[in-house]
């Protein structure tokens, strides 16, 4: 799996970093808030486990999946829901964490769809932002890290559901997903 990594990007250390400065904002402005984190699957669940634990007040957690990427490297718009929350949104304080944020096409409608169940607020937390892809209006209110326009992998994020169990982040040899 190592050999197919042209660079690391972010190393463990530093992601541990950026995970620790975001939780620590987030424990701040939601202490006297009701929080669910809403990790959207597959993606984030390996910056949702890091995250919650990086938040010190109480919060509940649940997950949603949508399918929006096929096996390719670029967005097809076309975005589904795979699996949907079991906790009812009303009295909460949304925080929707993502992975990437890319074109934004995915998260935009995930927004939509959530703010239908009226809860009493939605933020969005992403860890890496790529804005220079951006096709729709969207600002995430926590951000890690900008990342440039190229596809990444580790973290959570995958290739054709590969290197999600990476530790560290980093960019592919362009071989791999020209196999
Ligand atoms: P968007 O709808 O274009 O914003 O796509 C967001 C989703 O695409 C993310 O949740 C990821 O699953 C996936 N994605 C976007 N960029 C990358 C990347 O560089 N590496 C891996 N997955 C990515
Ligand atoms: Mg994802």
């Amino acid at each position: 799996m190592e050999n197919d990594i042209q660079s690391v990007l972010f190393s463990e250390e530093r992601l541990a970093e950026i995970v620790q400065s975001i939780g620590k904002k987030i424990s701040e402005d939601y202490k006297d808030k009701n929080l669910l984190m809403v990790s959207v699957l597959k993606g984030s669940v390996v910056f949702m486990a890091d995250l919650m634990r990086a938040i010190t007040i109480p919060c509940s957690i649940d997950f949603m999946a949508v399918s929006s990427y096929g096996s390719g490297t670029k967005t097809s718009g076309v975005v589904k829901i795979t699996k949907d929350l079991d906790i009812n949104l009303k009295g909460y304080d949304l925080l929707v964490v993502e992975d990437i944020l890319d074109s934004g096409l995915t998260l935009s409608y995930i927004l939509e769809l959530l703010h239908a169940r009226s809860p009493k607020s939605i933020k969005i937390c992403t860890l890496f932002d790529k804005p220079d892809r951006r096709a729709v209006d969207l600002k995430a209110d926590y951000s890690g890290t900008l990342v440039p326009d190229e596809f990444i992998v580790g973290y959570g994020l995958d290739f054709d559901e590969k290197y999600r169990n990476l530790p560290y982040v980093g960019i592919l040899k362009p071989g791999v997903y020209e196999k």
